[in-house]
């Protein structure tokens, strides 16, 4: 076990050798200060798990030296001496975080009991914390929920690449958890208390977003009516996310690769070069590859981009998480609206288990929010989802429902219900309808660009 280092802190010798002295028979390593000014220089250097302060000291109130040592080391505990003239004082002390007070004079006793106390209720908060991260870990990550073993490698990746400079990419379909994956690496960076700014490159007209990134000057084109700070700036010493990468022009592109290689460019009109300190993070929902192969994205800044790669998978390839996140968006927003105990019938988690989720983990919190909003019963049952292969095939097995219906329907539905019989396995729908994934994988594409997904 490590040893339990103490800090004695009284001015008074008599009293500082009999603390010093009964606290040394018990499995403690004592140290001792005189002096406030002395005492908080010791712990400065090294955090001990308990110290012993008097609350009149000749340099400095007790009371400052406390506040001072909590502020060092929160998880230090404290116990304050005082007179009967300073009771007042020792109220203050424990609203200030000290755990408890001895009134002088004491026994020993009476010290060795204020401190096992303390160091027992500190015991009990490490316990506690320990289980409480144990807990976030197994079932998420901060805001991440899932626990997928899939999951549970991304964010191994997120504290890994938290720790480093390198530019990240990350991909995968709509609605995966992107964005907040960017997040989380911010947040456990040393970057965290930096700015985190973010553009989405497919939001912002093409001639624009030059300026948008890296500034402009007063006067550089009609509109600039002053000089402006781009994105590039505004994230010094923080992170950038440039949300959907893919979407930008292969010109930009050009520009994008000097700035990541070199960490200096110039605002639009300007002639100064502006260096920044800029962890740079981008995202796709497109395999870039086949970009580079269309010669719409450019090699050599996608390999400047990916030098780490978190691939975030759709949800369907991590069903086991979907009972957890569907409970989760459950009580979010029970809370949010104000309605409470809601849960999720077998049935109705009997289908959110099949189905496909193309547009993942957001469709899955639409869904759930939708069915809190909708919602007077406390139970989720079936009738209360609006999923895509909900179809109006499956009220009938005759084909006289059917006419009226365009064959594009028609085939959709097909599809779609396959898709969900085969628990959307792509390549056994595929085989099912006699198509190949290709096709399959083309026409969900389509499906999806009509805007199927309800996103
Ligand atoms: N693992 C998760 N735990 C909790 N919430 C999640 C998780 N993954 C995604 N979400 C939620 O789902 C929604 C979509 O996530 P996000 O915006 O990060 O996706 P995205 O991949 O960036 O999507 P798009 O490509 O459409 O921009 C958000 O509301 C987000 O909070
Ligand atoms: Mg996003």
């Amino acid at each position: 076990m490590d040893p339990i280092n103490l800090l004695v802190v009284e001015d008074d010798v008599l009293m500082r050798e009999f603390i010093a002295q009964t606290l040394s028979q018990g499995p403690y390593i004592v140290e001792t200060a005189s002096k406030g000014l002395e005492a908080q220089k010791m712990a400065e250097r090294k955090s001990y798990h308990l110290a012993v302060l008097d609350i009149k000291l000749p340099d400095l109130s007790g009371l400052d030296l406390l506040s001072h040592i909590k502020k060092l080391s929160p998880s230090t505990e404290v116990v304050m001496m005082t007179a009967y003239a300073t009771i007042e004082g020792a109220v203050q002390a424990v609203k200030m975080g000290a755990s408890n007070y001895l009134r002088k004079p004491f026994s020993a006793q009476e010290l060795e009991a204020a401190v096992e106390k303390a160091l027992d209720y500190q015991q009990l908060k490490e316990e506690n914390k320990r289980l409480r991260g144990q807990l976030n870990l197994q079932s998420g990550y901060g805001m991440m929920v899932g626990k997928d073993k899939k999951m549970q490698d991304v964010y191994k990746l997120i504290e890994l690449v938290a720790q480093s400079h390198s530019t990240v990419l990350i991909q995968g379909e709509s609605g995966t958890g992107k964005e907040l994956v960017v997040r989380a690496i911010h947040q456990v960076s040393p970057r965290r208390e930096k700015p985190f700014i973010s553009i989405n490159c497919a939001a912002v007209p093409d001639n624009l977003l030059e300026s948008e990134l890296f500034g402009h000057e007063k006067g550089a084109f009609t509109g600039a009516i002053s000089r402006r700070k781009g994105k590039f700036e505004l994230a010094d010493g923080g992170t950038l996310l440039l949300d959907e990468i893919g979407e930008m022009s292969l010109g930009l592109q050009a520009k994008l690769l000097r700035v990541l290689q070199e960490f200096e460019f110039y605002r639009v009109g300007g002639s100064e070069p502006i260096r920044v300190n800029v962890r740079v993070i981008a995202t796709t929902n497109q395999d870039l590859t086949q970009a580079i192969k269309e010669g719409k994205f450019r090699e050599d800044l996608f390999f400047r981009l990916n030098v780490v790669k978190i691939l975030l998978p759709p949800l369907r390839e991590r069903r086991n998480d979907i009972p957890l996140l569907a409970e989760y968006f459950l009580r979010k927003y029970g809370e949010l609206y104000h309605k409470e105990m809601f849960s999720i019938s077998k049935e109705a988690m009997e289908i959110l288990l099949k189905y496909d989720w193309p547009g993942n983990v957001r469709e899955l919190e639409n869904q759930m929010e939708r069915a809190v909003v909708l919602n007077s019963t406390p139970e989720v049952r079936p009738d209360h989802l609006s999923l895509q292969y909900n179809l109006r095939l499956d009220k009938t097995n005759s084909f006289s429902a059917l006419v009226g219906l365009s064959l594009r329907k028609v085939e959709k539905n097909l599809l779609l219900k396959t898709l969900e019989k085969e628990g959307g396995n792509r390549t056994r729908s595929a085989r099912v309808l006699g198509i190949t994934v290709r096709t399959l994988r083309n026409k969900l594409k389509e499906y999806r660009e009509e805007g199927w997904t309800g996103k």
